[in-house]
């Protein structure tokens, strides 16, 4: 039996991340440039291949797997993906299997993820006004993500939703969103932009730091911290009088490295050892040539690997790490 995952500096690795496809429908601005291109289809995981690979992170410990983008749902297939990676919750191998989406195509798949074994799925929304949505997203409509969530929601999915706070974007409208999420009975994390790939924006622009907005938020709802945690790097409060949590992802202004439980897989099998490093080991080359055996041993040198923590930086001239967030999903 292969030993667990541990990297260099004793954390113990226990959820992976896997970005099924670097392609997505919409292209949002701090995310996405205008002229993003693809991988070549030849490059990227069949589907099968991603499952045997899952397979053996859950063998060597893997707890929860995440499934990202890019979009995941525009990946064909996703849904079959799922209820096989969702076997592995029935032997109790694997306790959470989880998605992140955007929902422009959740209504279509949210019951056969259910069935699959997914319970919660963090839904992508920066904004509830359908204007300042196209703007963001540059192509999206907000009625289909907003029939999404719906959709998730009939099906028995708890939804938690993830907003870029972005200056001069969306700020005004983050208590709105809290009080939309409070009512709905969905979670609501806000998230700090990171430099990840050039963009046509100016990151130091849309910049907000989430410091000042909690401090804020506290005034105003009388947000109660109860220590929650849902596994990641989200900090979060209660919403008194309901079941609400609002979470902060503060890579900037709060660095959470020190507790890092994860790697990530991209669609093209490489795995990225920190969202906001290059340091990356080739998984799907390791496979294809050398199987179950090849694949060990390039994971247990992908731990090595594993850097103490990101050094992003809002305000440095190029990006920290050259790849869109679209690789890795997140
Ligand atoms: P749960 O806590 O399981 O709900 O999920 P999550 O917040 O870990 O995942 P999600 O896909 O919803 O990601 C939300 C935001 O957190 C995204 O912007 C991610 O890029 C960011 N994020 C997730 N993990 C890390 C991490 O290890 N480091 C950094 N810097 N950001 C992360
Ligand atoms: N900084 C922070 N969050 C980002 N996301 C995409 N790009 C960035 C960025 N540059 C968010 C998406 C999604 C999650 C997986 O990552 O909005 O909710
Ligand atoms: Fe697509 Fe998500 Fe990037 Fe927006 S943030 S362009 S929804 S991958």
């Amino acid at each position: 039996q292969a030993a667990p995952l541990i990297d260099g500096f004793g954390r113990r690795i226990t959820y992976l991340r896997l970005s099924v496809t670097d392609r997505c429908d919409l292209r949002c601005r701090y995310c996405m440039s205008e002229a993003m291109t693809f991988l070549p289809r030849a490059e990227v995981l069949t589907l099968e291949e991603m499952e045997a690979i899952v397979t053996a992170f859950v063998e060597r410990g893997i707890k929860k797997v995440r499934l990202t983008g890019g979009e995941p749902l525009v990946r064909r297939g996703l849904p079959a993906l799922a209820r096989a990676i969702g076997r592995h919750l029935a032997t109790g191998a694997l306790e959470e299997l989880t998605l992140t989406t955007n929902a422009t195509r959740l209504a279509d798949h949210a019951e056969a993820l259910y069935a699959a074994g997914v319970r919660r799925v963090n839904v992508s929304l920066d904004s509830l006004d359908p204007e300042r949505f196209r703007t963001i997203t540059r192509t999206g409509d907000l009625g289909r993500v907003l029939e999404g969530i719906a959709a998730g929601r009939a099906a028995g999915l708890a939804i938690k939703i993830n907003m870029v706070a972005l200056k001069g974007l969306n700020e005004d409208e983050i208590g709105d969103m809290l009080r939309w999420c409070a009512a709905a009975g969905h979670d609501l994390t806000l998230i700090e932009t990171m430099p990840l790939g050039v963009v046509e924006e100016d990151r130091t622009d849309r910049y907000l730091p989430l410091d000042g907005v909690r401090r804020t938020l506290e005034e105003r709802f009388g947000l109660i911290a109860d220590g929650h945690r849902s596994g990641g790097p989200a900090r979060y409060a209660l919403v008194p009088g309901t079941t609400t949590r609002i979470g902060f992802i503060t890579p900037l202004t709060g660095n959470f490295c020190d507790g890092c439980n994860r790697v990530r897989l991209t669609a093209s099998g490489r795995l990225y050892m920190c969202l906001g490093h290059d340091d990356r080991v080739d998984l799907k080359q390791a496979w294809r040539t050398g199987g179950r055996p090849a694949l060990d041993a390039a994971i247990d040198a992908a731990l090595g690997l594993k850097p103490l923590r990101h050094e992003f930086r809002i305000d440095a001239a190029a990006p920290a790490v050259a790849r869109h967030m679209s690789v890795t999903g997140g």
